[in-house]
Formats: C-alpha cells, structure tokens, sequence
C-alpha cells in the first residue's frame, strides 16, 4: 500500500488538542498541466507549541499558482532556472500549492496567546503556500496571517489578500493624494478591481480601461471613467499623475502603450511586474477595516470545490478571470 503523503507543514508537539487523522489537499508532485494537481489525502498536520492550526474554508487560484504549477514553460531558460531554485528544482518543494486562505483557527500551540480556538481569521502564506487543503499549520506569529473581516463570508474573505495586497503596495509605491487623476489598466484582474476600490478610497480621480464584457463590473465599482481597450482610439486618453498596469507587462494594447507617453511631467507609470512587492500586516489589517466599512468588495467571478481544481487552474491561466477565482473547501 502507498504511504500516506505527510503535509509539507507538519511539525510536532506542543499543542491542546492533536489530531492525528486525513484531509484532503490538492498535491502537485511534479510541474505540468493542471491536472498534476491531484486530490489526495494527506497526513493532518500538527501545530507545535508556538503554531495555529487553521481549518481553511476557502482558497483562490491565482497567476502566480499556475506558474509554480507549470514552472513557467514560456519563460525564458534563465527565469525558468531562477524560479526552480526558489519552487524547488525537479518538482514542487511544497507540494501543497496556495497562498490565500481565510477560516477559522481550529487548534493552538500551548504558547500562542495571539489567537483562540474559532477565531476566524485569513491570510497570505506566500512561498509557504500550503492553502490548497482542509487544514494547514502555520506560526502564529505569520506576518499576513489576522483575523478576517467580520462582515464577510470566507469565501468573500477569500478574495480579497491576493490583490488588495499586491494593489496596496503599488498604489502605495505611487504616493496617490486626493483628487490626482489616476488609470487603473487592467482593471478588471484581481489587482485591477482592488486598485479601482483603493484608488477611489484615496480620493483620486479614477479613469479604469478593460475589456467590453467587463465595462459594468468596474463601473459598479466606483471608476468615474471607463475605457474600453477594445474599441477605443488612443485619442480618448486624458493626462494622468499615475498610470498603475494592473495586469503586468505581457498584456498590452495599443492604450496601454500610449498611456506611457499621456502622464504629467511629474507623473509615474508603475506595473505590477516592476518589483517583487513587500506585504506588511498593516496592509492587511487595513484590508479588513476597509472590507468592513464596505469601501472594500470583494469580486469573485466563479467558485469551484477543492475537488475541481484542476478546472480552475484551466480557467485561470486563460487570463481571462474577473476579479477572484475561489476555491471552496468542505468537511
Ligand atoms: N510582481 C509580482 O510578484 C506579481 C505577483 C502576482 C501577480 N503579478 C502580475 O499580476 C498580473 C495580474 O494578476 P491578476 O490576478 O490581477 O490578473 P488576471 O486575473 O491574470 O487578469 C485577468 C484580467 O485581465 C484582463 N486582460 C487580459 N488581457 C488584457 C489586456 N491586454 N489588457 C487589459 N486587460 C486585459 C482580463 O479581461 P479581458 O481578457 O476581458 O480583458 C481579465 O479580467 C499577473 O498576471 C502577473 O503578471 C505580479
């Protein structure tokens, strides 16, 4: 009989209560297509005395997990090696893929005051990943892992770390005041509909560009312009103090390119392929206080269960999503 595959995050000890049953998880045991991911079950992991061990409700497949799931096959040799050295060379070094949860905490290390048991929390696993399964063991002292908003579902939880992350950083890295006329490019992504709802929230003027099938979803999310980069002529563009690329430099058109040469003498074009961003649990926090003022919605385009991931990781490397593409994990 196959042994039982261990989570990747289990450690030993320490804990008030120790499971020591299966969940279930998504398993990638070598880059390819999306159906290397597979449901299989896997060892509980168990939280040592400074760990949470969090019962995950709902997940979200990004960009970024197709290309640890792929390796990146289109990109060049040398990005493809640096990208093996950090993922691991030969096939996945943490097999569980995912870096956005949001459920409840389930079980305690004897030394963690920072959390109780039900607490309902969310959070940003980055390279730890580990989100594609009913449970995950994390410290508690992760820096991107807080309580959730109190006014959302998990699945609506959910959708909101992985771009508002990312647009609270480039948004932050353009230094947008009050009434500055700003274009969100791509508006339509996951960084995109945050960026809109962020930008709006400085005070700025928002001009949004996305595609015909997308114009109402960002209108409704507060852009006091819309353009659609499908059919207008670069003519339509007006002068901008920050153009932000929400969607990263492989996605373009001919607004976009122009969008470069229509900023102020002062103003700044920044993409979200610029840097690799920095996240502070300040950023999340402010997340959750904005999603629970209702300045903050969460766009979610379609729900798979865990068992269907490999359908969603088809959809969303077509590039096409809107918003958020949730993973929703049962008992
Ligand atoms: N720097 C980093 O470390 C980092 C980390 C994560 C992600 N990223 C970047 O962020 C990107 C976006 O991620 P995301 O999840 O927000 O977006 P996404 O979901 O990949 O973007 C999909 C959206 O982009 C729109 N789109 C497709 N082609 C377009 C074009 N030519 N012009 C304008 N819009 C277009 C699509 O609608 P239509 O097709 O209908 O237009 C769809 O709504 C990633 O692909 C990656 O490049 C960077």
């Amino acid at each position: 009989m196959a042994a039982i595959p261990q989570s990747p995050l289990a450690s030993s000890g320490g804990c008030h209560k120790i499971r020591a049953t299966l969940m279930k998880a998504a398993v990638c045991t070598r880059y390819g297509p999306p159906e290397v991911l597979q449901l299989q079950d896997v060892r509980d992991p168990v939280p040592g005395a400074k760990d949470v061990l969090i019962r995950i409700r709902a997940t979200t497949v990004t960009p970024s997990d197709c290309y640890i799931r792929s390796a990146i096959p289109s990109a060049r040799l040398a990005m493809r090696l640096m990208a093996r050295l950090v993922i691991g060379f030969t096939r996945p070094r943490r097999p569980i893929l995912g870096a956005v949860l949001a459920g409840e905490i389930e079980a305690i290390g004897r030394k963690v005051t920072r959390f109780r048991v039900g607490d309902a929390v969310w959070a940003f696993t980055t390279l730890r990943m580990g989100c594609y399964a009913q449970r995950t063991c994390v410290p508690a002292t992760l820096k991107l892992l807080t309580p959730s908003p109190s006014n959302l579902s998990h699945d609506e939880a959910a959708a909101i770390p992985g771009g508002g992350l990312m647009a609270l950083y480039f948004l932050g890295k353009a230094n947008i005041e009050s009434g500055q006329q700003v274009l969100v490019y791509g508006a339509s992504g996951a960084n995109g509909t945050t960026a809109v709802q962020l930008a709006k929230c400085l005070g700025a003027e928002v001009t949004a560009v996305c595609s015909t099938a997308n114009v109402e979803l960002v209108r409704s999310l507060g852009a006091d312009k819309v353009l659609d980069y499908t059919k207008e002529h670069v003519s339509a563009l007006g002068r901008y103090d920050v153009v932000i690329d929400a969607v990263g430099l492989r996605k373009t058109s001919p607004l976009k390119v122009a969008s470069r040469n229509a900023l102020t003498p002062a103003g700044t074009f920044i993409s979200v392929d610029d840097s690799l961003p920095r996240f502070r649990r300040d950023d999340l926090i402010r997340l959750k206080e904005l999603a629970e003022a209702g300045r903050l919605k969460p766009v979610i385009d379609r729900r798979y269960p865990l068992e269907r991931i490999a359908e969603a990781h088809g959809y969303v490397e077509q590039g096409h999503k809107k918003g958020n593409v949730v993973i929703t994990i049962a008992d």
